[in-house]
C-alpha cells in the first residue's frame, strides 16, 4: 500500500518541483541575472585624484551617457561631420597608451556601467584641460586646470545633432563599425541591448536637438569658448525664441581652475567672468550641469573629489618650459603693483589685493557687453530654484553689472585673454584696442614666449584648420581694459618689462 502510494505520488512531485522551478527558480535566477547585468550602477573609480579629475565621473552618464561602443563608432559612421579624423579634430586631448596609439577615450570623459551598458560622457576636464607646445615638431604637454583652449564644444554639440539625424544612426551602420573596431558584443548586447541603445539614443539627441536648436543659429565659438549661460536656459526650458536678441552670441573663455582655495579664503571671490556667484562649491555645482548632470543625477561625493583636488592644484610654470630674464622681470614688478596689483593681486601673496574677487562696472572695464548681458536676472531666479529641498540649495547666485577682478594664476596659460577670449596674447593686451589684432586664429597649441600666448597667426598646422576670431562680430568685441590704469599707455620698455613679470605668475 505504501508503496503503491509513493508511486502514485512520485510522478506528481516531480511535476510540482519542475513547476516549482519553471515558475519560481528559473525567472527568479533569470532575475538576478539581468538584475545584475542591467541594475548595475558603476562608475569607474581612479584612485588618484588627478586621474580622477580626468577621467572620473560627476554623474552625467546616468542621463546623458553614450553607450560606450555607439561612442567609439560614430566618429567613423558620420565623419562628414566632424572637421578631421575622430573627436581629435574637435581638439579633445588624448593620452598614449604604451605602444604609443591613442588611449580609447579622451581626457575629460568618464565611463559607468548604467542598466547593463558602459556609458560614456564628459566630465570637467573637457573644458579645463589642455595641451601645450613648446616648437611645433615637440610633443604636447598636457596640463590639468588649463582653458580647454583647443576643444570645439559648439562643433562637439552639433556633430552628436547632425550624426542623430542622419540615416546611417542606425543599428544597419553602427553594429558593423562596432565589430569592425573589434567591440566583441555578446549575442543579448547584439541582437537586444545595443539595436534599442542606439534607439534610445537616436531619440534622446534628437529631442535635446530640437531645445537646443538656438545653438545651430548662434555665430561660431570656435575652440576654448561656450555661451555659458544661453545653454543654461535652455536647459531651463526659457522660450529661446522670443528672448531679447542682445542677449545671444555672448561666448566666453574656458577660464583656469586651478588654486580654487584662495578665491574662498581669506574671503570669498565674487568669481565666473561677471562674478555672479561667491561660492566655489555652487560653482562647482552648477559646472556640473555642463557634465549633463540634475538635481537626480548628479555624484557628489565623486565631484567632491574634483573639488578637493582644484582646491591646491597649481598651474605649471613658464619657467619650466622657456626661459624668463629675471633682471627684466624685475623692472616689471614695480610697474605692476602699481598699476595691476589692487585689481588683480600678487603672486605669492595669494593673489590678495583691494579689489580682487570683486565686479569691475562695465562702464569702467569697457569690455565686450553680451557675455554680461547674456546673465539676466530671470536666469538667476530660475536659478535660485535648483537643489530647492536639498541643503545645498543654490542661493548665491546674483545679477551683476560688471567683470570681476580676477587672480592671475597661470596667467600664461590662459590665452587668448578677456572673457570673450578677444585678444590673443600679454603683449597685444597692453596696447589700446585699436592697436589689437583684429582677427586672428584660435586653436594652436603652439606657445609664443615673447608675445605670451599661443600662435594666433597661422590658419592651419598639422591638418588642423584654426578657428579665424573676428573682433567685428557681436560678443567678439576686443575693447576694453585700456587707459593708463590699464596699462596701455606705458612705454615700450616698460610694457617688455610687465610682460616679463606677468610670466612669473
Ligand atoms: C562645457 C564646458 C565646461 C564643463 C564641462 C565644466 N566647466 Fe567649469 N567653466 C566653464 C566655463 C565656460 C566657465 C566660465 C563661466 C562664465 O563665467 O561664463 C567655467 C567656470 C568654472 C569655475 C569658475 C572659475 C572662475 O575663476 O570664475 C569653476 C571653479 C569651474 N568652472 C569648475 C568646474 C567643475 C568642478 C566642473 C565639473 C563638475 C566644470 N567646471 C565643468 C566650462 C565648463
Ligand atoms: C580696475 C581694475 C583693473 C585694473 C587696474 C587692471 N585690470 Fe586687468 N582685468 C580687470 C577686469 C575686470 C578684467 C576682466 C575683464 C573681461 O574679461 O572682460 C581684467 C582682465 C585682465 C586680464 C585677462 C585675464 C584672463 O584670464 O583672460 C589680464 C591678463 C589683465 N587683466 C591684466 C592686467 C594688467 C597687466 C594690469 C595692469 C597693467 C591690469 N590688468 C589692470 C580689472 C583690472
Amino acid at each position: 500500500m505504501n508503496e503503491e502510494l509513493q508511486q502514485k505520488a512520485s510522478p506528481w512531485k516531480r511535476r510540482f518541483l519542475i513547476l516549482c522551478v519553471l515558475t519560481i527558480a528559473l525567472p527568479a535566477f533569470i532575475g538576478m541575472v539581468m538584475l545584475r547585468r542591467f541594475g548595475s550602477d558603476v562608475a569607474v573609480d581612479y584612485a588618484s585624484p588627478v586621474e580622477h579629475f580626468k577621467y572620473g565621473s560627476t554623474g552625467g552618464e546616468h542621463e546623458m551617457g553614450f553607450p560606450y561602443w555607439i561612442w567609439r563608432a560614430l566618429p567613423e559612421v558620420c565623419p562628414q561631420y566632424l572637421p578631421g579624423k575622430g573627436y581629435q579634430s574637435l581638439g579633445m586631448v588624448y593620452e598614449k597608451n604604451p605602444d604609443g596609439s591613442d588611449r580609447d577615450v579622451p581626457v575629460g570623459t568618464s565611463m559607468r556601467r548604467f542598466q547593463g551598458i558602459d556609458r560614456v560622457f564628459v566630465n570637467c576636464a573637457a573644458c579645463h584641460v589642455s595641451t601645450v607646445r613648446t616648437a611645433a615638431d615637440k610633443p604636447a604637454t598636457i596640463v590639468l586646470g588649463m582653458p580647454a583652449a583647443t576643444f570645439n564644444m559648439k562643433g562637439f554639440e552639433e556633430f552628436f545633432f547632425r550624426c542623430a539625424a542622419d540615416p546611417k544612426f542606425s543599428k544597419e551602420y553602427i553594429l558593423p563599425e562596432i565589430e569592425r573596431q573589434g567591440g566583441d558584443l555578446d549575442l543579448l548586447d547584439r541582437y537586444v541591448v545595443y539595436p534599442i541603445a542606439i534607439a534610445i539614443m537616436r531619440d534622446r539627441v534628437l529631442a535635446l536637438a530640437g531645445r537646443f536648436d538656438w545653438v545651430f543659429k548662434q555665430r561660431e565659438w570656435g575652440p576654448g569658448r561656450v555661451d555659458t549661460f544661453n545653454s543654461a536656459k535652455v536647459i531651463f526650458n526659457f522660450p529661446m525664441s522670443h528672448l531679447d536678441p542682445k542677449e545671444f552670441d555672448a561666448p566666453a573663455d574656458f577660464p583656469s581652475i586651478w588654486r580654487q582655495r584662495q578665491r574662498k579664503e581669506p574671503k570669498e571671490m565674487q568669481l565666473h567672468w561677471d562674478g555672479n556667484n561667491t561660492t566655489v562649491e555652487e560653482r562647482n555645482k552648477s559646472a556640473a550641469f555642463g557634465t549633463g548632470t540634475t538635481p537626480p543625477t548628479i555624484d557628489l561625493a565623486r565631484i567632491r573629489r574634483v573639488e578637493d583636488w582644484i582646491m591646491d592644484a597649481q598651474p605649471p610654470a613658464f619657467s619650466d618650459f622657456f626661459a624668463i630674464d629675471r633682471s627684466i622681470a624685475a623692472q616689471g614688478a614695480p610697474i605692476y603693483q602699481k598699476y595691476c596689483a589692487d585689481c588683480h593681486g600678487v603672486s605669492g601673496s595669494d593673489f590678495t589685493g583691494k579689489y580682487v574677487g570683486t565686479v569691475e562696472p562695465l562702464a569702467r572695464i569697457g569690455t565686450d557687453r553680451r557675455r554680461l548681458d547674456s546673465y539676466t536676472y530671470t536666469l538667476a531666479v530660475n536659478q535660485a530654484t535648483l537643489y530647492a529641498g536639498y541643503p545645498w540649495r543654490f542661493t548665491h547666485f546674483q545679477k551683476t553689472h560688471g567683470y570681476a577682478n580676477m587672480p592671475l594664476d597661470g596667467l600664461w596659460l590662459r590665452a587668448p585673454y578677456l572673457h570673450n577670449g578677444s585678444v590673443p596674447s600679454l603683449r597685444d593686451l597692453l596696447e589700446p584696442a585699436a592697436k589689437r589684432p583684429k582677427t586672428f586664429y584660435r586653436g594652436y597649441d603652439l606657445y609664443d614666449p615673447v608675445k605670451v600666448g599661443f600662435v594666433s597667426n597661422v590658419a592651419a598646422a598639422d591638418g588642423k584648420k584654426f578657428f579665424r576670431l573676428d573682433t567685428s562680430v557681436p560678443g567678439n568685441g576686443n575693447g576694453g581694459h585700456e587707459g593708463k590704469a590699464y596699462g596701455t599707455e606705458l612705454s615700450p620698455a616698460e610694457k617688455t618689462a610687465l610682460v616679463e613679470f606677468l610670466k612669473t605668475f
